[in-house]
This record gives structure tokens, sequence and C-alpha cells, in this order.
């Protein structure tokens, strides 16, 4: 194969299509043939950075290129922006209200696994202007 380049819009407060992008991508790299631990680790990652976007940015923009080396992930939303990232990478950490957490997201392990699942993250972000983070993850067999 050669580079992909896929990008997909994240609607805001849709609830029933929450992690749907990530589900097609792992898909696609299923169906592309690539090892299913670098599967499973880009879509536990994307899942978590995709529900973000929905419970607390208004949804964004994702985009995915995939080579057959590495899968590098840009999740770009206009949202509230993080005013304090370290505190927002610690594990339980989460401002989701009641009702969020009443549908079973809010449990604050969201980044941090993020964190843990890929080979690189990074996340810039500015209160008011919004948060984009990147991703990568190393393909090896
Ligand atoms: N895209 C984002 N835009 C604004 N705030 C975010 C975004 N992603 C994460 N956050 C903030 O970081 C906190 C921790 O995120 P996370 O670890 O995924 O936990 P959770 O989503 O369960 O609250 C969130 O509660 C929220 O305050
Ligand atoms: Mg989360």
């Amino acid at each position: 194969m050669g580079a992909l380049h896929l990008e997909y819009t994240v609607a805001p407060d849709d609830f029933s299509r929450a992690g749907e992008v990530s589900g097609i991508v792992k898909r696609t790299l299923k169906d592309l043939g690539f090892p299913p631990a670098v599967v499973r680790r880009t879509a536990i990652a994307m899942y978590e950075a995709e529900i973000n976007m929905v419970i607390h940015a208004n949804g964004g923009k994702i985009t995915a290129d995939i080579t057959p080396e590495e899968i590098m992930i840009v999740f770009a939303d206009q949202g509230p922006g993080i005013p304090d990232i370290d505190l927002a990478m610690q594990e339980g950490w989460s401002t989701a209200s009641e009702d969020i957490r009443d549908m079973g997201f809010g449990a604050g392990m969201g980044l941090p696994n993020i964190q843990k699942s890929t080979d690189y993250m990074d996340v810039q972000t500015t209160v008011g202007v919004g948060t984009t983070i990147t991703i990568k993850i190393f393909v090896t067999q």
C-alpha cells in the first residue's frame, strides 16, 4: 500500500454516532492487514479522543494519515480548550456532568489511555479556541 489520507467530521452532541469514525478507521486498518495490536491500540486511542470531542468540545474534525510504517491521527476541535493539561492527563480526573456520567462516559481515563496506547501524543490547547491532539502509532509486527 501507499499513503492513505482520510478526513472525517464528528457531529456535536450526537451520542448515537459517537465512536463511528473510530469504528470506520479500525475496520480500514484491519482490512489493510495491519497487525492486530496496531489496530487495537489505534482504535482505543481514537475512540477516547472521538468521545472527548463529542462530550467536551461540540464535535470536530479527524484526519488520518496511514502508511505501512506509521499511523498518524489528528483530532481538531473548536471547543472550550483544556485549562490545565497536567490535571486533565491524570487518571480519574473529569469535568463531565452527572448526565454524561449516567450515559457511561466521564470516568476520566480517556486522555491517560490515549497516552498509554500510542507511541506519540501531542496536545495543543487554548482556552476559548480549541484543542488539537496528534497521536502516532508506529507499525511493528
Ligand atoms: N477535546 C477536549 N476539549 C475540551 N476539554 C477536554 C477535551 N478532551 C478532554 N478534555 C478535558 O479533560 C478531562 C479529562 O479527559 P478524559 O481523560 O478523556 O476524561 P473524561 O472524558 O472521562 O472526562 C475532561 O473531563 C475534560 O475536562
Ligand atoms: Mg474522555
